[in-house]
């Protein structure tokens, strides 16, 4: 991938690029939705992911190019025009940024040529956008040396997701793509930004399928659950000191769903004090080695994502039961919902096996094959 991307630079600008960068995509294992309601996610970086390659510019202008895109062809902007513009597509997710960063700092006065290429499936639940906008704070932060830390850029990305491209997201994607680390999850209090490196076990194995699904977030349901939160913390507040809903357990349910006057709320409710304590259960199983626990808590929180928190679709119910048919441990959805992967928990001796279940289940009902995808925990 990183000859490739020099070459398709070379091919573009005619110039061989000064710098390459790589940035992964992630699964969270657990903590659907806890992000942006200030509660507890146990995500990981994937070995796949965006390259770019780059040459800086004397001039104040941009060319991006990107190879998934390639009918898109060349986009070109300047400094003197970031705003977000329709016409120029996954390009915006680079002015935002730069736009971000440069009212803090005005020494980005020149710009740069950029050619991208992801082996990421786009709308594939793995987080490419995050990938993307992180990759290009890394990128100014490198080459305007605005000395940023790897979670300043994280919080950057996340600012152009919610402010400029309008997903009103958590900071969980951004800040596993900056700060990932190789084998290990993290487990991340999105309140505090605190943080902890937890090592999984090689023994055990992550693999992906894709509903081929795409959705875009903008699009989907996500902000209009993020909203339902909003309304749903307003109301609770009235009632206890909290700032966000996951500051109250499982425990405190019963007590305060009776302030929440809709069945849907008290559900959501439910889902995010449920789930924000599945994540320290599976941080706990996961410390003491019992991944069966893990996996049951997986199917748990996918149960709940879809019958509570309402985020799921047929199809992703459809694949994570053929998952825990075909010996899977534990199988959810990931990411935002409506469409995008499925996660299944596998012992590494059974991989085969169970690839082999799953693609003859999934004949059966789609007759087609499966895209099924064995991925490795990599650094951010
Ligand atoms: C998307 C968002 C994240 C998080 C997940 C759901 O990936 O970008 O911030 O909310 O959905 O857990």
């Amino acid at each position: 991938m990183i000859d490739n991307i020099k070459n398709i630079y070379k091919e573009k600008f005619n110039v061989l690029p000064e710098q390459t960068y790589f940035s992964p995509g992630r699964v969270n294992i657990i903590g659907g939705h806890t992000d942006y309601n200030g509660g507890y996610v146990l995500p990981f970086c994937i070995d796949m992911g965006l390259y770019a390659s780059i040459k800086l510019r004397n001039d104040d202008g941009f060319r991006v190019y990107s190879d998934n895109f390639n009918e898109l062809g060349i986009i070109v902007f300047d400094l003197g025009n970031l705003d977000y513009n329709n016409n120029r597509d996954f390009a915006n997710y680079l002015t935002g940024m730069i736009q971000e960063l440069k009212t803090y700092w005005p020494q980005i006065n020149h710009g740069f040529d950029i050619a991208i290429i992801s082996n990421l499936p786009t709308g594939g639940g793995l987080s490419s956008s995050a990938a993307l906008l992180v990759m290009i704070g890394y990128i100014c932060n490198d080459i305007y040396n605005l000395g940023l830390s790897r979670t300043e850029i994280a919080v950057h990305a996340k600012n152009v997701e919610n402010k400029y491209i309008g997903v009103n997201c958590g900071i969980m994607d951004q800040f596993v793509i900056a700060n990932g680390k190789k084998d290990c999850a993290i487990f991340l209090d999105t309140q505090s930004l605190d943080y902890e490196y937890i090592n999984i076990d090689n023994n055990y194995a992550f693999i992906l399928v894709n509903s081929n699904i795409t959705r875009k977030l903008v699009e989907s349901k996500y902000n209009i659950r993020q909203k339902e939160t909003q309304d749903i913390l307003i109301e609770l507040k009235k009632h206890v000191k909290i700032n966000n809903i996951c500051d109250l357990n499982p425990e405190d349910y019963d007590h305060y769903q009776s302030y929440l006057d809709n069945i849907d709320f008290k559900n959501r409710f439910r889902h995010l004090v449920d789930e924000n304590s599945r994540v320290k259960a599976a941080k706990a199983a996961i410390e003491v080695g019992d991944y069966n626990a893990l996996g049951n808590l997986l199917y748990q929180a996918h149960i709940s994502a879809r019958d509570l928190y309402q985020v799921s679709s047929t199809v992703l119910d459809d694949l994570v039961d053929m998952g825990m048919k075909a010996g899977s441990l534990g199988s959810k959805m990931i990411g935002g919902g409506f469409g995008g992967s499925t996660l299944n928990l596998v012992h590494r001796n059974r991989i085969n096996l169970f690839k082999e279940n799953f693609t003859n289940i999934y004949i059966n009902k789609y007759n087609k094959e499966p895209i099924i995808k064995v991925v490795n925990i990599e650094d951010g």
